[in-house]
């Protein structure tokens, strides 16, 4: 009984890691999704690997059965934004980032319409701290969480069904918007692993305790020596931190 329920906790676990392919070409995309084999269902695509003929990898990881997330940030006048949604959900993508700027946010979730297509809110990227914030021109009064919840609640009014935040930020997110928004979120790293460029980290672990419906990682993964074993060492510390919550 006991492993049947573990069981339960590692597919469900499974299901809400999502590895990003921040690779320069598809040809290594392609190998690192077949030396993750079943380990990994859900990938992202995002601008780094577009260009290397990204687009066309997104369609071949659907026939391949995976889950797939586009993250292109989409950032433009309405209609522009309204129809490449509408053809991301008709390519059967799972979820797509928009930034979080009201008119935005509309049409994105005019384009999405009836599909199956998650439109995702990009709040404050995760590797932006105060700092950043204050050099854009907001007030140094407006802290990166409150930005955050701002355009989180906004998302949550006009329609979106998710955002991407920070572990930091995602209990409050869950709180303030009565846990109807699903929260994504990136800026991962296992213990021990270094930061980067990203200042606002988690662990795997802590993220999933904190409320996080799913976790984007990509070089704790892509770049160790064993990505697989990485990805399924991820994945046993979020199916324990979800028996946990
Ligand atoms: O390698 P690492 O795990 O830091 O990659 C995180 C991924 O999540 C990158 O593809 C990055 O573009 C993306 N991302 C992010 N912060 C956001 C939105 C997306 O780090 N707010």
């Amino acid at each position: 009984m006991g492993d049947i329920l573990n069981n339960a906790f590692i597919e469900d676990a499974r299901g809400r890691l999502i590895v990003a392919l921040d690779l320069p070409s598809v040809v290594e995309a392609s190998a690192l999704v077949d030396a993750l084999g079943d380990t990994v269902t859900f990938y992202k695509v995002g601008l780094g690997l577009q260009l290397g003929g990204g687009d066309r990898f997104a369609r071949d990881l659907k026939q391949r059965g995976k889950r797939v997330f586009l993250d292109y940030k989409y950032y433009d006048i309405e209609a522009t934004v309204q129809n490449a949604v509408a053809r991301a959900a008709e390519m059967d993508i799972d979820f797509l980032t928009v930034h979080g700027v009201t008119g935005i946010l509309k049409s994105a979730v005019a384009g999405r319409g009836n599909s199956n297509l998650k439109v995702l809110c990009v709040t404050v990227l995760t590797s932006m701290d105060a700092g950043d914030i204050a050099e854009m021109g907001f007030p140094p009064s407006v802290a990166v969480e409150d930005l955050v919840l701002h355009r989180a609640k906004k998302a949550l009014d006009i329609g979106v069904d998710g955002v991407i935040s920070s572990a930091l930020e995602v209990s409050q997110i869950k709180q303030q918007t009565e846990g109807k928004l699903m929260v994504v979120t990136p800026g991962i790293r296992p213990a021990g692993k270094d930061a980067g460029d990203q200042k606002r980290v988690s662990t795997p672990g802590a993220a999933i305790k904190a409320g996080a419906d799913y976790l984007v990682i990509g070089r704790a993964i892509t770049q160790d020596k064993d990505p697989k074993a990485m990805a399924e060492k991820i994945v046993l510390e979020m199916a324990e931190a979800l028996a946990e919550r």
